[in-house]
C-alpha cells in the first residue's frame, strides 16, 4: 500500500548495510554503471539507492535531477531527469505530493513557484549558483529606471525575488525564442553575460547585457578546446552557452544539456567532448558505451552538495522544505508561466 508523506518512514540510515538483497534489488543499476563506478565503491551506494528508492514510494515523492547530478544519484534514484527547462515542465506535471529535486536552490525555487500546493524538498538548502548570487532585485529595479519600457528577459539561474522583477524568464534551451516572442527591439537580458553575448548573436533584437557568469563554464579556455583538435582530429566539440565566446566559437555544437545529449543520441560521434559541468559525461556515456568522451573536468561545488546520504535524510525527515513569500511568488510565477506558454523551444 501507498502511504501518503505523512507517515513514518521505515528506513533507518543507522540500519543500512550492503547485504545480499539489496545487491540482489540493486544489480540491475550497477550493471548499467559499472563503466563510471568502481565496485567498490557500489557497496556505499547500493543501499543507500535501495533505502531511498524504497521511501520515496512510502512518501508518495517523485526525485527530479538535474544532468548535472552524480551517476549513482542520475541513474540510480531519479524518476526522471533532465535541464532546467524540463525539470520545470516535469514539475507541473507530476501528480506526486512531494518533489525532491536533486539539483541547485533556484530550481527547486521555480519547482515550488509552479506547484505552490506540494511539498517541494532541496537535500542542501546551500546549494546555490554563482549566476542566482550575481543579481539582486534592487538591480533589476535599477535597471528599469534607466532603460524604461524594455522588458526584462531573466534566466531561469536567478532567485524567486528577481524573477519577481521579470517579465518573462528563460533557459539556455528556449532563451532566443523567448527573447523574440516579446515583438520588441530591445531587451534586458540577465544575469549571464556569455548567454546573452550568444543570444544577441543569433537574433536581430538588441540584447542590453547584465555581467554576470557561471563560475564553472567561466574556468574553459579556446587553447584547452584547440589542444583537443590537435590530439583527437575527428572530435565533436560540444559546448554549453554560459561559457565565453572565444570557446563558443571553437566548438562544433553549442546547446542546452539536454541538447548536447540530443545531438550526441542523434550523431552518435566516435569521440566526443561535452564543455560543461563533469558528471554529464558520466551520465552520457552509460548510454553511450560505444562512444570515447573525453572528459575535462571543472566541478559545479554547488551541484555536488547533492548526496544520497542527504537525499535519504531529506526523504526521512521530510527536509529542507522550499519556501517563497506569497507576495514574491505571484510575479515570478508568471514570468515562469509566461516562460512555458512560449513552447517547448528545446532545439538549443
Ligand atoms: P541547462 O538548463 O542547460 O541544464 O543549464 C543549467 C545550468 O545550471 C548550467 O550550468
Ligand atoms: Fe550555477 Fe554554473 Fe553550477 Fe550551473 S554549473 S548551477 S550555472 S554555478
Amino acid at each position: 500500500m501507498t502511504a501518503t508523506h505523512g507517515s513514518e518512514p521505515s528506513v533507518g540510515v543507522s540500519e543500512l548495510s550492503y547485504t545480499p538483497e539489496v545487491a540482489h534489488a540493486t544489480a540491475p543499476i550497477y550493471e548499467r554503471l559499472r563503466t563510471v563506478i568502481p565496485e567498490i565503491e557500489w557497496s556505499v551506494h547500493a543501499p543507500l539507492i535501495a533505502a531511498i528508492n524504497e521511501l520515496k514510494q512510502q512518501r508518495n515523492a517523485i526525485i527530479l535531477a538535474h544532468n548535472y547530478q552524480t551517476p549513482e544519484i542520475f541513474h540510480g534514484v531519479a524518476d526522471l531527469s533532465g535541464d532546467s527547462l524540463a525539470l520545470a515542465r516535469q514539475a507541473v506535471e507530476t501528480d506526486a505530493e512531494v518533489i525532491v529535486l536533486c539539483g541547485v536552490h533556484f530550481m527547486a525555487e521555480t519547482a515550488k513557484l509552479l506547484n505552490p500546493e506540494k511539498t517541494v524538498l532541496i537535500p542542501d538548502l546551500e546549494a546555490g549558483c554563482s549566476l542566482a548570487a550575481s543579481i539582486r532585485a534592487e538591480d533589476v529595479r535599477l535597471l528599469r529606471q534607466r532603460y524604461p519600457s524594455v522588458p526584462v528577459v531573466t534566466y531561469v539561474n536567478t532567485s524567486a525575488a528577481v524573477k519577481a522583477e521579470s517579465d518573462i524568464c528563460c533557459t539556455s534551451a528556449n532563451a532566443v525564442e523567448v527573447v523574440e516572442s516579446l515583438g520588441s527591439e530591445r531587451v534586458i537580458f540577465l544575469p549571464d553575460e556569455f548567454l546573452g553575448l550568444h543570444i544577441a548573436g543569433l537574433t536581430e533584437v538588441e540584447v542590453i547585457i547584465w555581467k554576470g557568469h557561471c563560475e564553472v563554464h567561466e574556468r574553459f579556455t579556446a587553447e584547452e578546446l584547440s589542444a583537443y583538435r590537435r590530439q583527437f582530429p575527428d572530435i565533436e566539440i560540444l559546448a554549453h552557452p554560459e561559457c565565453p565566446p572565444d570557446v563558443l566559437a571553437e566548438a562544433d555544437f553549442v546547446g542546452s544539456t539536454s541538447a548536447m545529449i540530443r545531438h550526441v543520441g542523434q550523431e552518435r560521434p566516435k569521440r566526443v567532448v561535452m564543455v560543461t559541468e563533469c558528471s554529464m559525461s558520466d551520465n552520457v556515456a552509460v548510454e553511450f558505451p560505444e562512444i570515447d568522451f573525453i572528459r575535462p573536468c571543472n566541478l559545479c561545488p554547488h551541484m555536488k552538495r547533492i548526496t544520497l546520504p542527504k537525499i535519504l535524510a531529506t526523504l526521512e525527515n521530510l527536509e529542507h522544505r522550499v519556501e517563497v513569500s506569497a507576495q514574491v511568488a505571484g510575479p515570478a510565477r508568471r514570468a515562469l508561466e509566461r516562460m512555458l506558454a512560449v513552447g517547448q523551444g528545446a532545439s538549443r
